[in-house]
């Protein structure tokens, strides 16, 4: 399996259309070697959500419906939760096991007069009349001795906190979203896309929600489930990377990264993501190694444990792989300029040594016109033109192929152009067929 996230560090260096024709080769390659492993496309840019609008495809749910779903479930989840946190002090005031000035139950008390009615009304749970009831008493209930009342303590001894606890339960288990309702199958193309053509996080209350952390575990569950199905997942990752998703950026196999240099500020811009790349990357292995995994990193990672094994995350973690593709190149001194740049970078940021093995030149694409047809419709140019698809090729082969031989940054820059600019791919194929026949 890989995940290969597609990150630039700003709009339109080609994220969108590098990650829609490296899906198509794949595709093409896997389909050539007759072997079954699905591709899946996932846009991940949920601000700007691109894929589906350029290859023309409606998706009967998009993660617009995802984040509406996700968002209720925790609404109504948190919801429950408050309520079975009333419930209990409640009666464990009840039953003397704790007195009236117990911070808990004056605690409990004040969320109870506070319960949200509109979330009580619109639950998608049975509560029972009986909790019903409670919720009416609101008014009537000031201090823990109104809980002595008669008419509360009949109410009480009518309300079965077990079978509350079940309903919490259960509602845990179903806030989990079908992933087989958000992936459509494109025919034409024969790939998967995932993503939304709402912009989701143009909402107000989802950009609140998806810092919230349990709708956040909802949404990487998600992703995960997904990259578990495909054999190839390729993320079309927003500018700047997605902050609140780190926990997936970190544990993914390989991240590719754009550089735009057809002008200076965006080269220097790529040159900073991957900087800030790394950052975050070594911040998390550091932890990692040293059990210093928190919140929503260590939920992240110790589920990807459970399904891959700890030596398979741990060799993730610790060999994963930067690549580079060279994106609307016109002349091949601004690739060496770029190359240059980028060591004297980490150079003076102490990191050469550490990384120079590590990044991986994989692609050059010229600045075509026949890939920049206007409104993004030149976008899949994957198969129209020779040279182009080349050139896609050999970034897709680098990716599925683990043997693959492409030049680092410790190469000479002319060994790293003459890889990049070679004609021809027939290694490719046959490199694959070897793989696809070791795999049989
Ligand atoms: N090599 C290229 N040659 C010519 N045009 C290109 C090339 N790469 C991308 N483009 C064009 O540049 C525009 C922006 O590309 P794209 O949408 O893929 O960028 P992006 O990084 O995904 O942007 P955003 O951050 O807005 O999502 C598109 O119109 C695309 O056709
Ligand atoms: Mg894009």
């Amino acid at each position: 399996m890989s995940v290969v996230s597609i990150i630039g560090h700003k709009g339109g260096v080609g994220k969108t259309t590098l990650s829609i024709n490296i899906a198509a080769a794949i595709t093409k390659a896997i389909h050539s070697s007759n072997i079954d492993e699905p591709v899946c496309l996932l846009d991940l840019d949920l601000r700007l959500p691109t894929i589906t609008e350029i290859l023309n495809s409606h998706p009967q749910k998009t993660f617009f419906n995802l984040f509406e779903l996700l968002a209720n479930s925790t609404y109504q989840l948190d919801f429950l939760q408050n309520l079975y946190q009333i419930l209990i002090p409640f009666k464990e005031y009840k039953t003397g096991a704790i007195a009236k000035e117990n911070p808990r139950l004056l605690k409990s008390i004040a969320k109870y007069k506070n319960l949200n009615e509109e979330l009580f009304n619109n639950a998608e749970f049975e509560f029972g009349d009986q909790i019903h009831e409670l919720f009416l008493m609101r008014g009537e209930i000031e201090r823990p001795s109104d809980l002595k009342r008669r008419n509360v303590t009949q109410l009480f001894n009518r309300i079965d906190i077990n079978k509350f606890k079940n309903t919490l339960r259960e509602c845990e288990g179903s806030a989990r979203a079908d992933i087989n309702d958000y992936i459509s199958y494109i025919e034409e193309y024969g790939f998967s896309i995932l993503g939304g053509e709402v912009p989701i996080l143009g909402k107000k209350k989802h950009r609140q929600r998806i810092n919230e952390p349990e709708f956040l575990v909802l949404f990487i569950e998600f992703i995960q489930e997904v990259c578990e199905k495909f054999k190839h997942v390729i993320l079309d990752t927003p500018a700047g990377g997605v902050n609140h998703l780190s926990s997936i950026m970190n544990s993914i196999d390989q991240i590719l990264f754009v550089f735009d240099v057809s002008n200076t500020v965006a080269v220097k811009g790529s040159i900073d993501s991957i900087h800030t790349f790394m950052d975050y990357y070594e911040d998390f292995y550091e932890n990692y190694k040293n059990g210093l995994l928190t919140g929503m990193d260590k939920t992240y990672v110790d589920r990807l444990i459970v399904s891959r094994g700890g030596k398979a995350v741990e060799q993730a973690l610790e060999t994963k792989k930067m690549c580079i593709v060279f994106n609307r190149s016109q002349k091949i001194n601004e690739v060496t300029q770029s190359l240059d740049q980028l060591r004297e970078y980490l150079d003076t940021l102490g990191k050469y040594e550490k990384y120079r093995d590590r990044i991986y030149l994989v692609g050059l694409i010229p600045n075509n016109k026949v890939i920049n047809i206007t409104n993004n419709r030149g976008s899949l140019f994957y198969g129209k033109d020779k040279k182009l698809t080349y050139r896609i090729d050999s970034i897709a082969k680098n990716i599925i192929d683990p043997n693959i031989n492409s030049p680092t940054l410790a190469n000479s820059n002319k060994e790293i152009i003459s890889f990049l600019e070679k004609k021809s791919t027939l290694g490719f194929r046959k490199t694959y067929s070897r793989i696809a026949s070791s795999l049989s």
